[in-house]
This record gives C-alpha cells, structure tokens and sequence, in this order.
C-alpha cells in the first residue's frame, strides 16, 4: 500500500553522501558542517550546488567569501560528522572539536580536509534562495580523489562512503 508522506519529503530523495563542507571567513578563519543535500548540475562546465541552511554559519561565510569545498569523507570519520552536523562555528571551533586537521586549498582559500578520499574545490556562481536553504551553486575550480578509492572516475564499490537516510540513519555501498 503506498502510504501519503506528510513530512519530510526529502528522504524519499535519500541517502545521500554526507560530506564535510568547509568555508572560510574573511579574516581567515575556517568554518566546516555536514551536509547531505548536494548535486551536480552541469559537466560543462562542471557546476554543482550544495545546499544550506539560511541559520548556519556557513551559509554566512559562503555569502561574504563567495567559496567552498566538499570534502568526501569514509566510515571511520563518522563521528567527526555528527560533530560538525550537531553544533554551529558560530560559537564552537569544530576543527578543534572533531580533532580535524585541514590544509591549504588548491585554488581556494576554504580549507581542504585532511583524511577525507575527494576535495571538489568551487567559487560560488550563484546564490538562489530556496525555502529555509540556499541553493549555492559552484564553478567546479578543481577536484581530485585518492586513488585507492576511486578508479577510473568511479569510486571503487568497496568505498565506505557514509550514506545518509535521514535521523541517525548511515548506510553505505554494497
Ligand atoms: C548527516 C547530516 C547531514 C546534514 N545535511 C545538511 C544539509 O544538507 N544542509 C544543511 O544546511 N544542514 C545540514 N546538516 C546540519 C548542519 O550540519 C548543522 O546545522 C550545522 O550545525 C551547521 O553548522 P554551521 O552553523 O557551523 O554552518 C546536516 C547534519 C547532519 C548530521
């Protein structure tokens, strides 16, 4: 029997990967949460949109320094991604929080996660405001994974990516 949604519509859309996305202030200082919704849209150019809540901290860091990166995370960060989904940089240094360690970007300032399997890099293109989130979609400036994970273009099916279903729901690849 196909039952009437009435709440939560997304998760029919899930899982989807949940991911370290970092952001950088304009005095340097660098910002990182867990997001889940998040799709490319174009190849050519590469273009893909991440989206966040108008509330975060994020949200205001990508509006003023007009960049971010998506950092694919495995299994064993899981615990750093429900730090860095439960409390806001407005008020925690989640770097120092989740024990995360970060580096210089390739071609932006937004830091790139230490540990993580794949950086996509992006300037901000577009901002749209949609609901409670905006929908910020980046100019793909550079991406790269590790290639004990990903082979020829495609993560390998042994990859414990974490999956998110909604709640406290992760599942992976198999
Ligand atoms: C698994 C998971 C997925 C999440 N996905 C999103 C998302 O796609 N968009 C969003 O705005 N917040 C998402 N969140 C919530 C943010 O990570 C959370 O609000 C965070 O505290 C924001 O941090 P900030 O204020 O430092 O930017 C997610 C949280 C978890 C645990």
């Amino acid at each position: 029997m196909l039952r009437q949604i009435k709440s939560d519509i997304y998760h029919l859309l899930h899982p989807k990967m949940a991911f370290f996305l970092t952001s950088i202030s304009k005095n340097g200082k660098p910002n990182v949460m867990t997001c889940a919704w998040a799709t490319p849209v174009s190849e050519e150019p590469p273009i893909i949109i991440v989206c966040v809540s108008k509330e975060s901290y994020t949200a205001e860091l990508i509006k003023k320094t007009k960049e971010f990166v998506v950092n694919i995370p495995t299994k064993n960060l899981l615990p750093k991604l429900w730090i860095c989904g439960k409390t806001s940089g407005r008020d925690t240094d989640k770097f120092k929080k989740a024990a995360l360690k970060y580096h210089n970007g390739k071609k932006v300032k937004a830091p790139v996660i230490d540990g993580c399997i794949g950086h996509i890099e992006c300037k901000l293109w577009k901002a749209i405001d949609a609901g409670e989130c905006y929908a910020f979609f980046g100019k793909v400036l550079s991406a790269y994974a590790d290639d004990k994970y990903m082979k020829d273009g495609l993560w390998r099916k042994e990859t414990e990516i974490p999956l998110h279903l909604g709640g406290k729901r992760i599942v992976y690849f198999r």
